[in-house]
């Protein structure tokens, strides 16, 4: 019950309780489609799930390709992003898609995807973990909260985040990367909240320090102000 052990339990628990959500491929498809991963990603760096959802489905309505988009007017794009805040982001996902149009395709590497506008090591780890499979150490928020629990990282945020990252790369598995990183977020949005986390729910409890210490609503330890 080492916190190292916990990714064949994880994946399972998202084989049956995976969210549904319009840019992950339906369960046992084994095709994500790039384009929709990619624009998922930027959609989703300061923009909860839900909100983006539908206005990921009018993209992708409008504009179901790089090279679509790519061809699209600057203001029709804009026009369409109004409400999700944050506008260099559009302009960054448009600049991006003419690049990728460019190409030709969505490179499939963590470094050639940061080399595009609007992606950083987020982003670029999740895209190619997520659209291509490749094994990608990915750590937002819920990410932090959870590793940070796993293994009752005592050092405060944000000085812990070396730690976290290199304690997530450890717990990834070299196969099924992707929905390795998706079920860390959906164990994060729904399980291992930051108050009141359900552990008697969680697939993972038997591996989380936290868990044995009784506290894990103390973790990630915050830096006093
Ligand atoms: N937040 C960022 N990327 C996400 C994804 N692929 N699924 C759920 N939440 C996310």
């Amino acid at each position: 019950n080492a916190p190292e052990s916990i990714a064949p339990a994880l994946l399972a628990w998202y084989d049956a309780n995976a969210r549904r959500l319009p840019w992950r491929a339906p369960p046992g498809a084994n095709a994500t489609d790039p384009y929709k991963v990619w624009l998922s990603e930027v959609m989703l760096q300061q923009t909860q799930v839900a909100t983006v959802i539908p206005y990921f489905e009018t993209f992708t309505a409008r504009w179901p390709g790089f090279a679509a988009m790519a061809a699209a007017a600057d203001a029709d794009v804009m026009a369409a992003w109004a409400g999700l805040g944050y506008y260099a982001r559009a302009r960054n996902m448009l600049a991006c898609a003419r690049e990728v149009a460019r190409l030709g395709e969505l490179p499939d590497s963590e470094a050639g995807l940061r080399a595009l506008p609007g992606i950083g090591d987020y982003t670029a780890a999740a895209i190619a973990a997520i659209a291509f499979g490749r094994r990608a150490v990915v750590v937002d928020a819920n990410v932090e909260r959870v590793v940070s629990r796993l293994f009752a990282i005592a050092a405060p945020l944000p000085g812990s985040r070396p730690a976290i990252r290199q304690r997530t790369d450890t717990i990834t598995p070299d196969a099924r990367a992707g929905d390795f990183a998706q079920a860390m977020m959906d164990l994060g949005s729904g399980i291992c909240t930051v108050r009141a986390p359900k552990c008697l729910l969680c697939p993972i409890a038997f591996g989380c320090k936290a868990r044995t210490r009784g506290d894990p609503e103390a973790y990630p330890v915050k830096a006093k102000k």
